[in-house]
């Protein structure tokens, strides 16, 4: 029995795609458990760059089951483009590489309408969605209105179900909104389109990976998002709205909870966070410019430019604590060669307060002030270095601090995007 979950430790875009295709190697079925398209895993095989939103990582690896299991939300319009996007590449040709779960809850195009209507009226308040509608959809399955991958097989069901649920949000979007009413005709006709195109790959994932689970297939559970995005655990209000710790693979796949074995936390070697919300390292000027450009950090799902500062130990140890990381593997290293010197927060000031945890408040977060230590840099590039002893001193300074600091041990730095460029450590 093997089981693997990765995780990110920050806010998300710390580079899990790159370490779950190279995990990936080691695992036979590779799970989604929670989120949606909101995600964008970004992957640099040779030199072709793919980017997913719901499909796991672990697709480009030949002979990998990809499971798409109930705790996702998914939007089918963009499931049916990303898998005919990857068919034309020669990936996914054989139908049996993919499931879906039947107790998945779908995105429906009222879902997006509201996600983007109320982060308007919400103005300079908005919380940054990606416009996905993930929000909304994940509000209705916990509301017990959803409507689900199994409703949207079943023709009269799903009728019966779309017909009941427009009603209702077309009078919340005009109403309220003040937002076009949706047609029910054009999106039920869409929508039992996609209905044939997915059914090939619907099935009860739960049962399914409980079976190859006994069976002694490896299996890697790929979080979405990130820890401070987790809607419990997070920087609420200014989260994603499903659970995105380690934990969540339970609930969000239908397995026992002591199934897992590693935890892998997937953790920036600096901090950077797109859509708004308190982010106490955070460098508005030259540094994190810098950082921006050289790291190319722009969402791989909206574009936006991300927000970028210096490595914050006090959320990496927080994460660490959260998901029971076994191990935590560090991305973009090399995104820090010229700077000098290199700041790391090892605690937060806040209204007369010390911290060395979050604080469960945004308006103290908000007002966090980090003390930082200081550490000199390294000019090199890194894209070379294999084994750590390759590595400047300065940088093995560093990263030794950053594991100290986070409590656990690193097994994996990535050095550049390509899967080559990665030392692995254990
Ligand atoms: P939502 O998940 O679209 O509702 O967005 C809520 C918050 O999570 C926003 O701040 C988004 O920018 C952020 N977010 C959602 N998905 C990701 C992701 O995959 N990477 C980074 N941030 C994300």
């Amino acid at each position: 029995m093997s089981a693997t979950v990765v995780v990110g430790v920050q806010w998300g875009d710390e580079g899990k795609g790159k370490f779950v295709d190279i995990l990936a190697r080691d695992a036979d079925i590779v799970v989604r458990f929670q989120g949606g398209n909101n995600a964008g895993h970004t992957l640099v095989v040779g030199d072709e760059r793919t980017v997913l939103h719901l499909i796991p990582s672990g697709v480009l690896n030949s002979g990998k089951i990809c499971v798409i299991a109930n705790g996702v939300v998914v939007d089918p319009a963009v499931l049916v483009d990303e898998l005919a996007a990857l068919r034309a590449r020669g990936y996914l040709s054989d139908d049996a590489c993919l499931k879906i779960s039947d107790e998945a809850h779908l995105i429906m195009p009222y879902h997006k309408a509201i996600d983007v209507a109320r982060e308007r009226l919400r103005g300079k308040g908005e919380i940054g969605t990606t416009g996905r509608g993930i929000g909304p959809a994940y509000e209705d399955k916990v509301a017990r209105t959803g409507i689900r991958i199994v409703d949207l097989l079943d023709a009269a069901v799903f009728e019966e179900k779309l017909e009941r649920n427009i009603r209702e949000k077309n009078l919340y979007l005009k109403a309220i909104l003040r937002e076009e009413a949706l047609d029910f005709g054009a999106v039920h006709d869409a929508f039992r389109a996609h209905a044939d195109r997915l059914r090939p790959y619907v099935t009860d994932t739960a049962l399914y990976l409980h079976r190859e689970i006994e069976a002694g297939r490896r299996v890697l559970f790929e979080g979405a998002q990130g820890t401070m995005l987790d809607v419990d655990h997070g920087t609420y209000p200014y989260v994603t709205s499903s659970n995105c710790v380690a934990g969540a693979v339970a609930a969000g796949a239908g397995i026992g909870a002591g199934v897992v074995q590693q935890v892998i936390g997937i953790c920036k070697a600096y901090t950077t966070r797109v859509g708004n919300g308190p982010f106490p390292t955070e460098e508005p000027g030259a540094i994190g410019a810098r950082l921006r450009e050289t790291g190319d950090e722009f969402g791989a799902t909206t574009g936006r430019p991300r927000r970028c500062g210096w490595f914050d130990a006090v959320l990496v140890r927080q994460a660490a604590r959260l998901n029971g990381l076994t191990g935590i593997a560090l991305t973009k290293l090399d995104v820090l060669t010229g700077l000098d010197p290199l700041r790391i927060c090892t605690a937060y000031r806040a209204e007369g307060e010390r911290y060395e945890r979050v604080p469960a408040s945004a308006r103290l977060l908000a007002a966090a002030v980090p003390e930082y230590e200081e550490l000199p840099g390294w000019t090199e590039p890194l894209a070379n270095a294999r084994r750590l002893e390759d590595l400047p001193p300065n940088a093995r300074r560093y990263v030794a601090r950053l594991e100290e600091l986070s409590g656990t041990p690193f097994t994996m730095i990535s050095v550049g995007a390509r899967r080559e460029e990665t030392i692995i450590l254990a």
